[in-house]
């Protein structure tokens, strides 16, 4: 595992948005695994900015995010496909018909599951999954459980959750309780992972998912067994570790 430290959040943006670009311009082919949410808003900046100068060329890439809420379309305004839409697809040449969002409006929830983990096998799997982290220590939508959820599934949101995402609608009674999400197994068997974080409020999670036991208790604790698991973190979100293992951080 590789702990990068960023001053701030652009420096953590502009840091992760390297590590992607890097992967696109070696590997223009590319899978993305995506995520949505705050914190890599600023990566897509960075990507969108960076296309914009014609330094990267998305043609060729195929895309696929983590997770999606159920009930709600991609038009609805706080779905993660209109998320990714709005902050990314649409302004720089990857092809929509290359990107993959879950649909959260199927009515037969097992078979958009076992679709979308059809989907990320027949592409080949991740080449390289970005990555934010929930106050619950989840990743995509996989929240606390008793085991580790393998396969894409319908997973029902923690109240934790549910009221940090409530800034985004107009209030928490309007925040879908159920979510579709890649699982697990997707995810670990990215070739790379590249998880990012800012803020204190990430700063005690981002610890115990990175050097406390792993357990479905914390979902991203999982990540200590990849092999290729990259983060990009301020000094906020970093405050924890930097004081129980400050030479963990490069
Ligand atoms: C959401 C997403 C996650 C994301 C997390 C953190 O619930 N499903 O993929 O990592 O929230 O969001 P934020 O970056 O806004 O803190």
């Amino acid at each position: 595992m590789k702990i990068i430290s960023a001053p701030d959040y652009q420096s953590m943006s502009r840091k992760a948005a390297n590590i992607i670009s890097a992967q696109v311009i070696l590997f223009p082919n590319s899978v993305l695994g995506l995520a949505t949410g705050s914190t890599p808003l600023g990566v897509y900046k960075q990507l969108i900015e960076w296309y914009k100068k014609d330094d990267i060329d998305f043609s060729k890439v195929h895309s696929v995010n983590l997770d999606e809420y159920c009930g709600l379309s991609g038009e609805h305004e706080q779905s993660y496909r209109y998320y990714m839409d709005t902050n990314f697809f649409s302004q720089v040449n990857l092809p929509i018909e290359n990107t993959n969002v879950p649909n959260g409006l199927a009515k037969d929830i097992d078979a958009e599951c076992k679709r979308y983990d059809n989907v990320i096998t027949s592409l080949g799997g991740i080449d390289l999954q970005l990555l934010g982290i929930g106050h619950t220590g989840h990743i995509g939508f996989n929240e606390p459980d008793d085991d580790f959820d393998k396969t894409t599934h319908c997973v029902k949101l923690k109240q934790k959750t549910i009221d940090a995402n409530a800034r985004f609608f107009e209030n928490a009674s309007e925040v879908p309780q159920r979510a579709l999400t890649m699982g697990i197994k997707a995810i670990m068997q990215a070739k790379k992972i590249l998880l990012v974080a800012n803020g204190s409020g990430k700063a005690e999670i981002l610890c115990r998912s990175l050097f406390g036991p792993i357990t479905p208790e914390v979902p991203a604790s999982i990540l200590q067994l990849h092999n290729d698991l990259t983060v990009v973190a301020d000094e906020e979100a970093l405050a924890v570790i930097r004081g129980k293992y400050p030479s963990a951080i490069g």
